[in-house]
This record gives C-alpha cells, sequence and structure tokens, in this order.
C-alpha cells in the first residue's frame, strides 16, 4: 500500500484531489477542510492527487517530488498542430542504410511509456532489435510462421474445418490470403524483404498475458511511439506479418527472450526514411452515428 498524506499547512483545502481520485483514497469532510486520506488501501497509484494539486501538498510514496513533472502549456500543441502531425504521418517503408541512434530511439519510448494503460498498470515492455541478422532472422521467421499457419487454408477441406473453428468468413479471408502469402514468400526468397523492408530498427512490444488489457495497452504506447517518431523525422510502419507470425508459434518470442508468460501485442519497425511526402491521402469521412 503506497504511503500518502496531506501537508495541512500547504493544502489549500480546494478538495481537487478528493475530485480527481476516483476511487475515494481521499475525503473532505466539509467545505475547506483539510481532506483526510481515508482509504489509501484503494489507490492504484495513477497519479492524479499529485498532479492536481496545485500546491503540492499530497505526498505520495509512488511520486516523489523528481516524479512529477510540471505541465509547460506553451509547449502543448494547438489542435492544428496535433492534427497536422496525425495527418502527415505515413507508413514509410524505405529506409538510409544506418540503425537509428539510441538516443532517438530513447525519445521514442519515452513517448510510448506514458500512454494510458488499463487500471493504471503499465505492464508495456519493450525490446529494441538493431542487430542485423536478428532482424533478417526475425523477418524469416515471419514468412515460414506464416506460411505454416496458412496450410490449412489451402484445401477446401482445410478451409471448411477451418470455418468450424473460426467462422465461415474469417476462414475465407484467410484462404484468399495464402496466395498473397506465397508471392511474399517467393520475394523474400529472391532478396526482396516486404515483411521489414530492411528497417534498421524494430521495437517488439509485449506484456504479461494475464493482464488487464495488455493488446490495448501496447497498442496504445504504439501510437504514441508511431507519433513521436514522426515528429523525430524517423520513418515507422506497423509490423502486421511479424505481429501474426508471433501469435502464431513462440519462435519469435524465443527467439528474443521474452518471459514465457508474455506475448508480443505491437511491432513497430522504424529507421531513416529515404522518402519525404508532402502530401497527405484523404480518408473515408467518419461513419458516425450520434445517439
Ligand atoms: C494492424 C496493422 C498491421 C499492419 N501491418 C503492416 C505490415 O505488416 N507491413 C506494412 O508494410 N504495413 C503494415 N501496416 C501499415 C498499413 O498498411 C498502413 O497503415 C495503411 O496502408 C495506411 O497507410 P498509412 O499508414 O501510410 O496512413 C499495418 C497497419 C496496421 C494498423
Amino acid at each position: 500500500m503506497p504511503r500518502i498524506a496531506i501537508d495541512s499547512n500547504t493544502c489549500k483545502r480546494d478538495g481537487l484531489c478528493t475530485m480527481a481520485c476516483i476511487v475515494g483514497v481521499f475525503q473532505q469532510d466539509e467545505r475547506g477542510a483539510v481532506p483526510r486520506v481515508a482509504r489509501p488501501e484503494r489507490c492504484f497509484g495513477c497519479g492524479h492527487c499529485v498532479a492536481i494539486c496545485p500546491s503540492g501538498a499530497v505526498s505520495h510514496s509512488s511520486y516523489p517530488e523528481d516524479a512529477v513533472g510540471t505541465i509547460a502549456p506553451e509547449q502543448v500543441p494547438t489542435y492544428e498542430q496535433v492534427l497536422e502531425i496525425i495527418r502527415s504521418r505515413r507508413s514509410k517503408r524505405k529506409f538510409e542504410d544506418r540503425p537509428v541512434d539510441r538516443a532517438d530511439v530513447e525519445k521514442v519510448l519515452e513517448a510510448a511509456r506514458f500512454a494510458p494503460s488499463a487500471h493504471n498498470a503499465q505492464s508495456v515492455e519493450y525490446v529494441v532489435v538493431q542487430d542485423r541478422e536478428t532482424l533478417h532472422r526475425i523477418a524469416e521467421l515471419t514468412v515460414e510462421g506464416l506460411l505454416r499457419m496458412l496450410k490449412p487454408f489451402r484445401s477446401r477441406v482445410g478451409r471448411a474445418l477451418m470455418g468450424l473453428i473460426m467462422g465461415r468468413r474469417k476462414a475465407a479471408a484467410l484462404g484468399r490470403f495464402a496466395p498473397e502469402m506465397d508471392a511474399l514468400a517467393d520475394l523474400f526468397r529472391s532478396g526482396n524483404d516486404l515483411i521489414l523492408h530492411e528497417a534498421t530498427t524494430l521495437i517488439v512490444f509485449h506484456a504479461d498475458d494475464a493482464g488487464a488489457s495488455p493488446s490495448v495497452d501496447a497498442n496504445l504506447a504504439l501510437q504514441n511511439a508511431a507519433l513521436a517518431a514522426e515528429a523525430l523525422g524517423l520513418g515507422c510502419f506497423y509490423g502486421g506479418f511479424v505481429l501474426a507470425a508471433c501469435g502464431r508459434d513462440k519462435s519469435i518470442p524465443e527467439l528474443l527472450s521474452l518471459p514465457a508468460t508474455h506475448e508480443v501485442y505491437g511491432v513497430l519497425a522504424m529507421g531513416y526514411p529515404k522518402l519525404k511526402y508532402r502530401k497527405w491521402p484523404e480518408r473515408r469521412p467518419a461513419r458516425v452515428r450520434w445517439v
């Protein structure tokens, strides 16, 4: 249980901690009173109490002074700036032949770790792969894994069987994907890597599979990372093939020495982009129903 206290000398008695805490750790018995730490056992460490208190009166053992930053309003981008980076991000697949600087990768991970997570679990972990041989082996294992995965979908009987297991529509879709995967595998064998596109850095997002919502957590972190990478002038794309192969068998998780209880939930391939985009293509209008 965390140690939480309120300094009655600096507390402004505004009750902000009681309002920000959604699990009722704090209680303000009457308006203008210093709140009490009533139910510290309920705290799940979200840090809202220390973040909301303007006078720093709340102390929390998980958030010593050096673990609480002050927001710089002038650094917060406008809606237009946020939208511009979101729209100008592209999946980039042509890279310069040099690894991403460690300092840049660290900046990307800094953005990733500030993503929200279910119950503030912050359980997502990262493997950064820059070793060329390992990158190539991951691509190789991806091709092998996906070919194995598609094997049952190649015959009508196999598709029917898989249809019973996973539903007809999904089985049919995977059946349609098989020829595309064959072409990809042929290209890969002839030296054309459409799995990693010669990305020089791969970030593998993994977490304990018993968490509350590890896949969502990982992919929120991944999108933070992708936008930060864009802001840094890096290029990246979602490593969906690698992710699918990781779900199929343990060869890539084992290659990366992931804990046995962990699953890969997201893969981001990265590098210094060779191409510069100057325009963004329009997307479908949002299909929305207001209820
Ligand atoms: C779940 C997911 C998996 C993806 N897998 C791959 C992949 O394996 N290889 C790749 O080059 N791009 C992959 N992409 C990128 C998409 O092709 C891309 O986002 C889409 O074509 C739109 O282009 P944009 O990202 O430039 O806007 C993936 C994207 C997502 C969201």
